[in-house]
């Protein structure tokens, strides 16, 4: 019998806690090893994660798995399970906090089912399309339509503000700055009505496949950059905004053709 979207989400997210629990027990017993820089960090949890998420997950639903730390896939045609062992490894190395499990079912590329932990707040994200955003098990409000980035806080790397000199300029204008080092984190923060707008100019399928989802199903309007569509399948910039702050956003960054 196929599985529904109902029992999907429960085996998204008990896959999810038992992930979680091997972060936190692995807190001091991990090694660490650089990828494409000194600051592209991976751990030995980052990896054994992986491996969970998906043995549990092939197992239970025989869908294919992608993930940011080996496992690819042939194509997105059809259900394909997104992960993301660790978003934000250099805070789980660091800083201990604000970083996330991540895990998205694509069907055809588009995300349908989304679910973010967030480690160290013991806090559990999670959506099905066209059922509303959700916060260990409670509802997450629609954001607001009407009120502007300048009532609200604007998340957006370094990177961001020396490429965009007009966002650093919204910035000015807006309630401040954050920035927290787990883009899927950054971004469900619009969601939760803690920030205005997270802006990111490279997302991977893994980092923002899951939070996308949540955000929308929130209200929270989500495209590229230059207000294209955000095709999850592959890697760019994201705008993730409330709906009249996106706009202005939008407006404001792009006064000659982007
Ligand atoms: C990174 C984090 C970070 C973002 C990077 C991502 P990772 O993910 O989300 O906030 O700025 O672009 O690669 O590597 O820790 O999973
Ligand atoms: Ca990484
Ligand atoms: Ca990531
Ligand atoms: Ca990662």
């Amino acid at each position: 019998m196929p599985l529904n979207r109902e029992k999907l989400l429960e085996i998204a997210v008990d896959v999810v806690a038992e992930a979680a629990r091997l972060a936190r027990e692995s807190h001091k017993t991990y090694e660490v090893s650089t990828k494409s820089t000194r600051n592209d960090l991976v751990t030995t949890v980052d990896i054994a994660i992986e491996g969970l998420i998906t043995s549990r997950l092939h197992s239970k639903t025989g869908y294919p798995c992608m993930g940011e730390e080996g496992h690819s896939i042939d194509s997105f045609a059809g259900p394909v399970w997104v992960i993301d062992p660790i978003d934000g490894t250099m805070n789980y190395v660091m800083t201990h906090r604000d970083y996330a499990i991540s895990l998205a079912l694509c069907v055809d590329g588009i995300p349908i089912i989304g679910v973010v932990c967030d480690v160290t707040a013991d806090t559990v994200y999670t959506a099905i399309e066209g059922q509303g955003a959700w916060c260990d098990g409670k509802q997450l409000s629609s954001v607001p339509e009407n009120t502007s980035f300048r009532e609200g806080i604007l998340i957006a790397d370094v990177k961001e503000l020396e490429a965009l000199p007009r966002l650093t300029q919204l910035v000015r204008e807006s309630r401040g700055h954050r920035r927290y080092g787990s883009a899927a984190l950054e971004c469900i923060e619009v969601a939760r009505q803690q920030a205005a707008a997270f802006v990111h100019l490279w997302v991977s399928p893994w980092d923002i496949a899951a939070a996308q989802l949540i955000c929308q199903e929130a209200g929270v309007r989500v495209t590229r950059m230059d207000g294209t569509p955000l095709d999850t399948r592959y890697k760019g910039s994201i705008l993730a905004a409330w709906p009249q702050a996106h706009s202005e956003m939008l407006q404001r960054l792009c006064i000659d053709p982007c």
